[in-house]
């Protein structure tokens, strides 16, 4: 593996040693070692285009964790303003020495360009509307650290699928881990290819709750409507939004999931994501080790 553009690249056994490995990684930092000295020396830059909470900052934190440098390189105040393109934008930061460029762009297909120009590992921090396959991994990892398994769960992905990076990596690596995946959303919210991808497909959630052993929420991307046809927020929430009501629809042991950023009171309610179901803190604490492990694996860290 040279890089992480995308969760369809991974085999079963490689996705299975970035699970394994964050885990070892987590079990090492949990036991006071904060800091560990294996990629000493190395240069990681973080490359954003677009705005991030949750990814940028556990990217910075997994890297400072394995004692690399960290380059934070944010697209509002810097050259590109001035016209700078993505690849003179990496030329640069790479004569600067970036061993690692993970970044994030508003453009799908980003982030393979990229690894074409630099010779250093691309990590895919969220392209477009195309991959987010760290938010995968780090959700993958959760269900198996919640559940004790991915093979075999039944997982339920719900809410603007059309514009969501994260519900095709997920869809990509939870198949080649063995889960059953059902995307549910409104019909102008579901991709026209999806019938292509290896799971099934519904447009209604009350029928698919009780059949799940994950659910996982996504947020109605309104920054990224164009043409598609945008629900009421109310009509949105009435039809797909997780509630006490509808959480009572899924058996006991299921578990509910959100990448973040939520919009409470939309697709989830403020009670079911403060409830002891939601895994919402746990998949934000478990990213940090899930980039360390592939900041590990594609650095070379011995
Ligand atoms: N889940 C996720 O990618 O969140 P951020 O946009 O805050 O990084």
């Amino acid at each position: 593996m040279r890089h992480l553009l995308s969760t369809g690249d991974l085999s079963r056994d490689e996705a299975t040693l970035v699970l394994d490995t964050a885990a070892e990684l987590a079990q090492v930092s949990g036991r006071s070692v904060k800091k560990l000295p294996t990629l000493r020396g190395r240069t990681v830059v973080n490359l954003f285009y677009e705005d991030s909470t949750r990814t940028r900052t556990s990217f910075e934190l997994a890297a400072k964790r394995l004692s690399a440098d960290v380059i934070n390189f944010s697209a509002k105040g810097s050259s590109v303003s001035k016209g700078e393109s993505l690849k003179d934008t990496a030329l640069t930061l790479q004569a600067m020495g970036a061993d690692g460029v993970v970044v994030r762009h508003p453009a799908s297909g980003a982030a393979h360009r990229l690894a074409g120009w630099v010779d250093g590992a691309v990590l895919n921090a969220g392209d477009g509307t195309h991959e987010h396959p760290t938010q995968a991994l780090l959700d993958a990892y959760t269900m198996r650290a919640r559940t004790g398994r991915v093979e075999g769960l039944r997982v339920a992905v719900v809410g603007d699928v059309l514009h969501s990076r994260v519900a095709r990596s997920n869809v990509l690596l939870l198949h080649t881990l063995g889960a059953e995946v059902t995307l549910v959303a409104p019909p102008t919210l579901m991709p026209v290819s999806v019938h292509t991808w290896p799971c099934a497909v519904s447009y209604d959630l009350d029928a698919v709750l009780p059949k799940t052993d994950v659910v996982m929420l996504l947020r109605v991307q309104a920054e990224r409507m164009q043409n598609a046809f945008f629900p009421t927020a109310r009509e949105y929430s009435r039809r797909y939004g997780l509630d006490r009501d509808r959480l009572a629809r899924l058996p006991d042991h299921a578990i509910v999931m959100h990448p973040g950023p939520m919009v409470r009171g939309m697709e989830i309610s403020a009670e079911v994501a403060d409830s002891a179901r939601s895994t919402i803190s746990e998949q934000v604490a478990n990213g940090v080790s899930v980039r360390m492990a592939a900041l590990y694996l594609l650095l070379g860290g011995s």
